[in-house]
């Protein structure tokens, strides 16, 4: 079964609060946190104070994505805001390796996100640093993008590399999930599948949260 990570980025912040409290109450396993500086990408979100708020209620995992430039002058910062996952960008740093040294030696589960440009070989002698690897399967910046299809192969060779190497990184996927194409991310090799749209924009978001989690079950 898959670990289920609504984006709140697709939340609605005038009832933040209740929509905090319906990822509580749902079979969501992580509350999935997106952090934009306009600079990395082409939109601004929210930060620390934002997700120290959401921190205050959620009682599930906090996942922040960071899609910030120097990401490693603000590790501390987001371990105070609550990250229980922090993840930076492998495109942002010439010394990747010792910013996911440091965010495991601050407490925090270290994430390592690739772009779709990025290819999966580039992670390999670093595995063992990584808890997390989030394969992007849209360009980062905005929620309600169209998933690309050469992500299945990235997801296939994703979870090659992690066997071979005896690894126990979780793989997210993270942009454009939906009810038709989580079974095919699943069984590819997903772990944690990320979705706002997809939640945030259905009628019933508890029950699609379930409808995603019974996926591939
Ligand atoms: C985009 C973010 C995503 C975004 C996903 O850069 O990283 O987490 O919220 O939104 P959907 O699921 O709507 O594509
Ligand atoms: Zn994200």
């Amino acid at each position: 079964m898959p670990l289920i990570a609504p984006s709140m980025l697709s939340a609605d912040f005038l009832k933040l609060g209740e929509e905090i409290d319906m990822i509580n109450n749902s079979e969501a396993d992580w509350f999935h946190l997106d952090v934009m500086d306009g600079r990395f990408v082409p939109n601004i979100s929210y930060g620390m104070p934002i997700i120290a708020q959401i921190k205050k209620r959620a009682t599930k995992t906090c996942d922040v994505h960071l899609m910030i430039e120097d990401p490693e002058r603000y590790l501390e910062d987001f371990k105070k805001a609550g990250a229980d996952y922090l993840t930076v960008h492998y495109e942002t740093g010439y010394h990747i390796h010792r910013t996911l040294t440091s965010i495991r030696a601050l407490g925090m589960k270290a994430g390592l996100a690739i772009n779709p440009h990025t290819p999966v070989e580039m992670v390999q002698d670093i595995i063992h640093e990584i808890d997390l690897l989030l394969v992007m399967s849209i360009n980062p910046g905005f929620g309600g993008q169209k998933f690309l299809p050469l992500t299945y192969d990235k997801i296939h060779k994703a979870k090659a590399l992690i066997t071979a190497a005896g690894a126990s990184t979780l793989i997210e996927i993270d942009g454009g999930v939906t009810l038709e194409n989580a079974a095919d991310i699943i069984a590819a090799g997903a772990d944690v599948l990320v979705a706002g749209n997809t939640v945030f924009g259905a009628a019933d978001p508890t029950d699609m949260i379930k409808r995603l989690k019974q996926v591939g079950k």
